[in-house]
């Protein structure tokens, strides 16, 4: 038995971390001695000398970056304001820029900086005080997290020559459905969108046809538009748990489309199962208030190859027992394994 731990461990402590810092960071003391034209205040391994890293060190300002750095760690430091022409030996060169968790506002972000980044790929602000978002003039920008700020606005257009992009998490600020109405026009690649915990009314107007993952938890939707997933035909994770939706707002079949394998609707005020695709996976459902159990939502026919594809569904805290399923739901739910009612 031995042998297994110490990799199994290893394989946790490694989890454990990729989720804490969602970069490639490394502790500096694992790294070796510091390069020659480094910021006194970092380090700048020799054996990674691409790499400053200057976080978790109460720096109060952005320190000048040494020509040749692309990747900067700037996270858990007491930084306010970023002076014009810290990023000038490396504006065409820098590709990671991380400033999670400091206090910098918008007004303290000079000219000549930020956006003077010309090939930023990573751009990692959260936990800030923006108050609108800080975005590089750089076509490579490919993931984009801006979350835990105090963003109420994200002017329209304003990502759409970020061929690249396909990460972007703006949750935890106080962005309405009109701030966000003209964000994300113009974007070809993007994945996954996280806009949970804001105070939008509905989704997200004009996300692109590429999009996999859509998170809207903790909102104020009441409703989803007839054909929004429609124009989603890539869609398979579609999180709308914590919100305020009411049967009158879901339009007749609008979670019917093939693509979606997880539908969170969690935490509303449905009184009825919607309709949903025979190919939807997961179905989650919990603390609504659900009073009936229409099988119909979930088959329309019953055949040989016509049956629902859901592995688990839950309806707990609602006002439904397993008594209320029809007894030939199994001839429909054929492969739910695990149907949860509390
Ligand atoms: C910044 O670039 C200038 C001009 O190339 C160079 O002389 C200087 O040494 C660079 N400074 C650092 C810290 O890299
Ligand atoms: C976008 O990604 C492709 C494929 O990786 C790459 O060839 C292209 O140069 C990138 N575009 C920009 C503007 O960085
Ligand atoms: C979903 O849409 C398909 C295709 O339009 C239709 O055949 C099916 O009956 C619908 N499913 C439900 C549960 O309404
Ligand atoms: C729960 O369901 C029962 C039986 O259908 C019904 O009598 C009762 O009014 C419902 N309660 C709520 C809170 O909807």
């Amino acid at each position: 038995m031995f042998p297994l731990r110490l990799p199994l461990l290893a394989a946790l402590v490694t989890v454990a971390l990729c989720q804490y810092y969602d970069y490639d960071y490394q502790p500096v003391s694992m790294l070796g001695p510091s390069g020659p034209n480094c910021h006194q205040e970092c380090e700048c391994p020799i054996n990674f000398p691409s790499a400053m890293y200057c976080d978790t060190r109460k720096l109060k300002f952005v320190p000048f970056v040494p020509t040749g750095i692309k990747y900067l760690y700037l996270q858990n430091n007491l930084i306010e304001e970023i002076k014009a022409g810290v990023f000038d030996n490396v504006t065409d060169t820098l590709r990671w820029l991380v400033l999670d968790n400091n206090q910098i506002t918008n007004g303290k972000i000079e000219k000549g900086t930020i956006d003077k980044l010309t090939v930023l790929e990573k751009l990692f602000f959260s936990s800030n005080e923006l108050t609108e978002p800080v975005i590089p003039p750089s076509k490579s920008l490919d993931e984009l997290k801006m979350m835990h700020n105090k963003m109420t606005k994200f002017p329209s257009g304003l990502l759409s020559d970020k061929e690249n992009l396909t990460s972007v998490n703006l949750q935890h600020n106080q962005l309405t459905s009109d701030a966000i109405a003209g964000a994300f026009k113009g974007l070809k690649k993007l994945l996954s969108l996280d806009v949970s915990h804001n105070k939008l009314k509905k989704l997200p107007a004009g996300v692109p046809s590429s999009l996999e993952m859509l998170y809207a938890d903790y909102n104020d939707i009441d409703g989803v538009g007839a054909g929004y997933l429609n124009k989603l035909p890539a869609l398979q994770y579609l999180r709308i748990s914590h919100n305020k939706l009411v049967d009158s707002g879901l339009p007749a079949g609008v979670f019917n489309t093939t693509s979606l394998v997880e539908l969170d609707l969690s935490f509303n005020k449905l009184q009825s199962i919607p309709e949903v695709n025979e190919q939807l996976e997961q179905l989650y459902l919990q603390a609504n208030e659900i009073n009936k159990f229409d099988l119909s939502s979930f088959c329309k026919y019953v055949g040989i190859t016509s049956f629902s594809r859901l592995k688990h569904l839950r309806l707990d805290a609602n006002n439904i027992t397993h008594s209320s399923m029809p007894p030939e739901y199994s001839n429909c739910l054929r492969q739910a394994s695990d149907i949860m009612f509390e």
